[in-house]
C-alpha cells in the first residue's frame, strides 16, 4: 500500500519524505488555505519538487468547462500533478475529457459504491472514498472501501483506490488489510502509527540498565 500525505504543509511533506512515507501528496482547498495566502500554482510546484509521486491539485470551478481549463493549467505545473475533480456530474464529465488528453484525475468526495463505479467508468486514475467523514455521520467508511475494492477487482478496472479522510491508525491498518492501493493521511496519523507505550517503556528500561552497569 502506498502512503500519501494529506497536507499542503511543506515542513510535514519534507519530514514525510525523509521517513520514506511520502509516495504522493493529496491537497484540497481547505488544506491549501491553512498555509496562508500562498500562490496556489507555486505551492503545488514546491510540493512537486519534494515528492516524486502523484500530487493532487483540486479544481474549484463548478462547471465542466472551468474544471477542464483549470486541470489543463495544473497539469503544466509538473509531470506528477494529478487533477482532483469532485464526484459530480460536471466533475465526471471533466474527468473523461482530461483523461482523454492523458491528464490523470483523482475523483474526490466519493461517499458511495455507486459513485465509485461512475468514476471508474469516467476514466478516473484514482478514486477517493472519504472514510472518516462517513464515520462522522454514523456510517461505516470501511464498508464502503471494501465494496469499492471488491467491485473494481471484479472487472480489473485500472482506477486506483485511494482511501481518504483517514483519521486514525485503525483506518490505516484496515485499509491495508482490505488491499487499498493507497492510504492518504494527515501527518498526525503518521505520528500515531509510530507510537507505542511499550516501545518507550522498553527503551527507557534498556538504557537505565545499561547505565546502571557502569556503561556511559
Ligand atoms: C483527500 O484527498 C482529502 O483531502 C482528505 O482526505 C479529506 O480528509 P478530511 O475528511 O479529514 O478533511
Amino acid at each position: 500500500m502506498k502512503f500519501f500525505l494529506d497536507t499542503a504543509n511543506l515542513d510535514e511533506i519534507r519530514e514525510g519524505a525523509s521517513l520514506g512515507l511520502a509516495d504522493g501528496v493529496t491537497t484540497n482547498p481547505t488544506l491549501i488555505s491553512k498555509e496562508g495566502g500562498v500562490d496556489f500554482k507555486q505551492h503545488i510546484a514546491a510540493i512537486c519538487e519534494i515528492v516524486q509521486g502523484p500530487v493532487s491539485a483540486e479544481v474549484t470551478s463548478l462547471d465542466t468547462e472551468g474544471m477542464v481549463r483549470e486541470g489543463r493549467e495544473y497539469a503544466k505545473i509538473a509531470s506528477n500533478v494529478v487533477v482532483k475533480c469532485p464526484l459530480t456530474r460536471e466533475g465526471l464529465k471533466a474527468t473523461g475529457i482530461l483523461d482523454g488528453e492523458g491528464i490523470k484525475v483523482n475523483v474526490t468526495l466519493c461517499f458511495s459504491a455507486a459513485q465509485a463505479i461512475l468514476a471508474a467508468k469516467a476514466g478516473a486514475s484514482f478514486i477517493s472514498p472519504f472514510l472518516g467523514r462517513l464515520d462522522d455521520i454514523g456510517e461505516n467508511g470501511l464498508v464502503l472501501l471494501s465494496d469499492i475494492i471488491e467491485i473494481y477487482s471484479n472487472y480489473g478496472w485500472k482506477t486506483e483506490v485511494l482511501a481518504a479522510s483517514l483519521r486514525n491508525p485503525i483506518h490505516v491498518i484496515e485499509a491495508a488489510r482490505l488491499g487499498a492501493d493507497i492510504a492518504t493521511m494527515p501527518f498526525k496519523v503518521i505520528d500515531q502509527l509510530f507510537n507505542h507505550p511499550l516501545t518507550d517503556k522498553g527503551q527507557a528500561q534498556f538504557l537505565a540498565d545499561w547505565h546502571k552497569s557502569g556503561h556511559q
